[in-house]
């Protein structure tokens, strides 16, 4: 017979087996996350390790297009290496669009005859101390219309490994036919899991054109960067519209995953000197990949000390990695900050206008002292301490950029 005490003994028996049964549901499921972790928060940090300031180097479609070989890379690699641009820190060689052939028996990428051999460019280009990229779809076809990576994610991305490639541009491009804009997230993790399973470190770029609010999702998909825009073309309007609409995506970027506005046009022609200078001071307030798209092997000494500024590239390359946004707008006059590692402040005024206009900035709304010290870095000069604020003329379509302490 069972005394109320033995009951009493035996329901605390049962609560203490079921309370020990749960813990071990509790351990396992523990256990089953870390395992999870283990891969994916493996590859994600893994991934994010991966260009810690923005990527800087040269892309080839904005001047080549579809017309781009081999010896342009390679020209590309050699004008880099040596007029300076690689110190400043240019350092990825990237192949767009249109270097691809058809796939052999076993379904493995074909370069076409103007990249015949893709591991002598390869190796060429890490010959002179650079990295190189490449560039594919997740649909059937790429934008230009040649092989995508649709069905050989796994097998393209070890292709590239082998090659020797340092970074994939990957653009949705006919993935519209194939997928639903939901999938995004699962179609560019797939290729950077893939990449990951490679062991080779390859910084992977979203292109998608800011579709689906990517800047949301796009670092756990696995990207390093990602377009925020539709493309960009050599044209200030062009340039200026996307440059300027970047403006409240600032949370969104970092060390390993940054927000991209679109290769430079910068020494393309069609802009001028003061056009060119607001793409520059615009791109690196914005923390933006700095890809050069022009021909590097015949630009003017004008567009070199455009893109070879290393105070300006300084902002960018920022330590801190915080992209900046715009602080004030008085019509057509815009002032943007960025803050920076070392607590100084880099600031750009912008004038969107058509006549030259004196722009202020007010030292206050950089959250500095009222007393500062100002440095132009299109001049290389230190202009001297001020109170309050600091005004410059700033012409028709131009910046000045400045660092403020
Ligand atoms: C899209 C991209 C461009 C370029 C082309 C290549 O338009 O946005 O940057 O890669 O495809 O076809």
């Amino acid at each position: 017979m069972k005394t109320a005490g033995s009951r009493r003994s035996n329901d605390w028996r049962n609560g203490a087996d079921i309370n020990l049964r749960k813990a071990n549901v509790a351990m396992n499921q523990m256990r089953f996350t870390m395992f999870l972790c283990a891969i994916l928060c493996g590859f994600q940090s893994a991934s994010a390790q991966l260009v810690r300031t923005p990527p800087m180097g040269w892309n080839s479609w904005n001047h080549f297009a579809c017309k781009v070989s081999a010896a342009d890379v390679r020209a590309a690699a050699d004008a880099i290496a040596s007029n300076g641009m690689k110190d400043a820190g240019y350092i990825y060689i990237n192949i767009d669009d249109c270097w691809e052939g058809g796939r052999d028996s076993e379904g493995r990428i074909q370069p076409n005859a103007k990249f015949a051999d893709m591991k002598s460019l390869v190796d060429y280009v890490h010959s002179k101390g650079l990295k190189i990229g490449i560039y594919s779809s997740p649909g059937p076809k790429t934008c230009a219309g040649y092989e995508g990576s649709y069905g050989h994610e796994e097998q393209d991305a070890q292709q590239y490994a082998d090659w020797g490639f340092d970074y994939l541009k990957y653009d949705w491009c006919s993935a519209q036919k194939v997928y639903r804009p939901e999938q995004m997230p699962e179609v560019y993790g797939r290729m950077s899991q893939a990449l990951l399973r490679t062991g080779r470190p390859i910084a992977l770029s979203l292109c998608q054109y800011g579709l689906d609010r990517v800047w949301r999702w796009g670092a756990k998909a696995g990207g390093n960067l990602w377009r925020t825009t539709e493309d960009i073309t050599d044209h200030y309007d062009r340039m200026s519209v996307i440059g300027f609409a970047q403006n409240g995506l600032e949370s969104f970027a970092g060390p390993g995953h940054w927000n991209d506005p679109d290769m430079l046009e910068i020494g393309n022609g069609g802009m001028s000197h003061d056009e060119y200078i607001t793409h520059m001071s615009l791109w690196v307030i914005l923390a933006a990949p700095l890809l050069a798209g022009n021909d590097l092997s015949t630009m003017t000494s004008e567009t070199l000390n455009i893109l070879t500024n290393k105070e300006a590239i300084a902002v960018d390359q920022d330590a801190k990695g915080v992209q900046g946004h715009r602080v004030t707008q008085e019509g057509p006059l815009e002032v943007w900050m960025k803050p920076l590692a070392d607590g100084s402040v880099a600031v750009g005024l912008f004038n969107r206008g058509e006549s030259q206009n004196p722009i202020t900035v007010s030292f206050e709304t950089l959250g500095l002292a009222s007393k500062a010290k100002v440095r132009d870095l299109w001049r290389h000069r230190d202009m001297g301490s001020f109170e309050q604020t600091y005004t410059s003329e700033v012409p028709k379509h131009g910046a000045v950029l400045l660092r403020i302490q």
